[in-house]
């Protein structure tokens, strides 16, 4: 999915201005407002945006990882979800057949130590129903299957006897088959590991994996995994939602939470090493924040190639030894820092290192650069969070010097009692608060730690699912981020993504399901940022008696051929306004060709997307041809306009 560059709209707009002789945006609509925009791109003024100023926050939350980008099909694959007491609940699996047929409960008898639990199924019958008895799973809200594509099986199981199973995938009440085969296993008393590539011949959204028999006796299963074969890059990523995060070009991944980090309690919360090493082995976990259960197969190590698939900074934000509930006293912290620190080495060690050869063993052998750590999440009103943080910080001082590590505590409008690099910071508000927040930093010492602001958003009635109103505020807090840039230097929004089937948490930037996806107006307006990061941020005024309705940045910046002045706008009013753009100081004359105006609007400021109306609101791009060092542009009401102004080489080339 991309912006609409040739949608209908923006052949409109184009013809309209050809023929008009570049009048242009909004043109139609009656200006009841008027505004003058000035930029200063004088080179003495200009100074450059940090590099990372925008990345992306993903958390595991909404079933963002666990049925979003992490591509595994089957839920409760190991059957530990139900947890360690034997019978347990084995939802979502459920049985084919019934009560004199067959006979199906957990027990303890996995072949993997740390996650024992194994599924014992007793086949009855001995004329057992045509098709057999067996077991299913739905995955998370039905597996999304697709004609002509191959899934690999791969399973643990264990019979006495020599049996032959039929492994297929089928739609959700098990009539059309998708896929399927039959595999013998012989009786052995030791646990066997099958493989099984099926190739779909149809394709359904919420199909189920089926594993039945008609054979007497009894088989075990654990550890059954249904992939796509193919992911991006084949490291088990939804390829159509990573492709979503390349469009924001992030320069940063702060991961795995938030709150699934902390827990409600500690014996709930992330913990890195469970996550490593081979899936099969991993225990798994019930994230007591969100309330599902993952089976840890995106982990800690899957977290650090993701960001480097994306070409994204790792932000590694772990426990500190504290959680909603509960907390190590800094008396008791010292395994903790130990915990940490082994994490860091796994990161960043040598292949030769305790940790660092795990990781080489997991098929990276180069390290992965972490350069920032979070030390825990909105934990700074905790008791033991300020001793807590400082033995984590003077030991990873000491131990990786490089390492930025980020407070959790605001220092946005007093200074901080402890020493860090930067310091986090959460904002989720209305929409006109958020929007006169762009000046929030204008206050802020320029001596001291840095913001990172992780975490922005409208929320609440402004927000509905995604409203274009939020996105305009959030546009406006943007600008002045940037603005402020000298003491912000990284920027992220609210968590990235959710699963339409588990909106625990609103607002998102992208909605998923099983085989659909869309960015809500938000997530396009991050796209319009892209560009800002590295970039030069040039001094602007607007005067105007509406200028409490709008919010502005300019910018300098450079794709491969051509260098542009960037001119952001929000109207965040209900009147259109005609504003002049003039701008000083450029180096290089505007050229007409290659200027563009991109406008993200709708008619209704609370509209939204939809996966009926993916593209209702999404930024419409149009060619400029009436650009210039000034020009007369109208605004649309309740609209976010990106103005790129193509620059030529250099004055004098363009005019040779
Ligand atoms: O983004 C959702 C939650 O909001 C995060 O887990 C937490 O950091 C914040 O309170």
């Amino acid at each position: 999915m991309g912006s609409r560059e040739s949608s209908p709209a923006t052949i409109f707009c184009f013809l309209l201005l050809f023929f008009l002789g570049g009048k242009c945006l909004a043109s139609e609509l009656e200006a009841t407002q008027t505004a003058v925009l000035k930029v200063d791109a004088s080179p003495q003024l200009a100074r450059q945006i940090p590099d990372a100023l925008f990345g992306i926050f993903f958390e595991e939350i909404n079933h963002a990882g666990a049925g979003g980008i992490w591509a595994e099909l089957v839920s409760n694959r190991g059957f530990e979800a139900g947890g360690p007491h034997t019978p347990s609940n084995i939802d979502p699996w459920s049985i084919i057949g019934d009560d004199s047929s067959i006979f199906v409960a957990t027990d303890r008898t996995s072949c993997f130590s740390r996650n024992t639990v194994a599924l014992r199924m007793e086949v009855l019958c001995d004329n057992c129903p045509a098709g057999g008895v067996g077991i299913y799973n739905p995955g998370f809200w039905g597996m999304n299957i697709e004609d002509g594509k191959i899934y690999n099986l791969v399973m643990y199981v264990k019979s006495l006897e020599t049996v032959e199973l039929t492994v297929s995938i089928t739609s959700s009440d098990g009539l059309q088959n998708l896929a399927s085969a039959t595999i013998p296993v012989s009786g052995a008393s030791n646990w066997t590991k099958l493989e099984q590539k099926l190739v779909a011949k149809g394709t359904n959204r919420t199909s189920r994996l089926q594993i039945t028999t008609n054979n007497k006796g009894v088989v075990w299963f654990d550890q059954v995994s249904l992939m796509p074969l193919d992911t991006y890059k084949g490291h088990g990523f939804r390829t159509e939602l990573i492709s979503m995060m390349l469009d924001l070009k992030p320069r940063f991944l702060r991961f795995p939470g938030g709150c699934f980090v902390e827990g409600e309690w500690l014996r709930n919360a992330f913990r890195w090493r469970e996550t490593i090493g081979p899936w099969e082995e991993r225990p798994g976990h019930f994230g007591d924040v969100w309330h599902y259960w993952t089976d840890d197969g995106l982990g800690y190590y899957e977290f650090l190639q993701l960001s480097e698939d994306l070409g994204a900074a790792p932000i590694w934000v772990f426990n500190n030894g504290i959680s909603h509930n509960d907390e190590v006293d800094t008396a008791a912290i010292a395994p903790f820092v130990k915990d940490v620190l082994d994490s860091l080495e796994f990161a960043r060690g040598s292949a030769e290192s305790t940790w660092g050869s795990v990781r080489a063993a997991m098929g990276h052998p180069e390290p992965f650069p972490v350069k920032y750590v979070a030390i825990g999440n909105e934990d700074c009103g905790k008791k033991f969070y300020r001793g807590n943080y400082l033995k984590f910080y003077n030991a990873i001082r000491e131990a990786y010097p490089d390492i930025q590590m980020i407070s959790n505590c605001d220092a946005s409008s007093r200074p901080l009692d402890h020493p860090a690099d930067l310091y986090d910071f959460h904002v989720y508000t209305d929409s006109k608060t958020l929007f006169s927040m762009k000046n929030t930093f204008d206050r802020s010492s320029r001596n001291g730690p840095k913001a990172f602001v992780s975490e922005y958003a409208v929320w609440r009635s402004d927000a509905g699912r995604g409203s274009l109103l939020a996105s305009l505020a959030e546009a406006a807090f943007l600008t002045g981020l940037e603005k402020n840039s000298d003491v912000v230097w990284m920027a992220s929004y609210a968590p990235l993504f959710v699963n339409n089937n588990d909106q625990t948490w609103n607002p998102d930037a992208i909605v998923f399901n099983s085989w659909q996806q869309y960015g809500t107006p938000s997530y396009w307006m991050q796209t319009l940022f892209r560009e800002s990061s590295g970039a030069m941020i040039h001094p602007i005024t607007i005067t105007s008696s509406y200028s409490s309705s709008l919010a502005a940045s300019a910018i300098t910046w450079q794709d491969s051929e051509n260098s542009f002045l960037r001119v952001k706008i929000v109207n965040f009013g209900s009147d259109a306004v005609s504003l002049t753009v003039s701008a000083a100081g450029l180096q290089a004359r505007v050229n007409t060709v290659g200027s563009t105006a991109t406008v993200l609007t709708s008619g209704n400021v609370m509209d939204e997307n939809s996966f009926s109306n993916p593209n209702k609101v999404v930024p419409v791009k149009s060619q400029l041809l009436n650009a210039a060092e000034q020009m007369q542009v109208t605004l649309a009401p309740h609209s976010f306009t990106s103005f790129d102004l193509a620059l030529a080489q250099s004055k004098l080339v363009a005019e040779m």
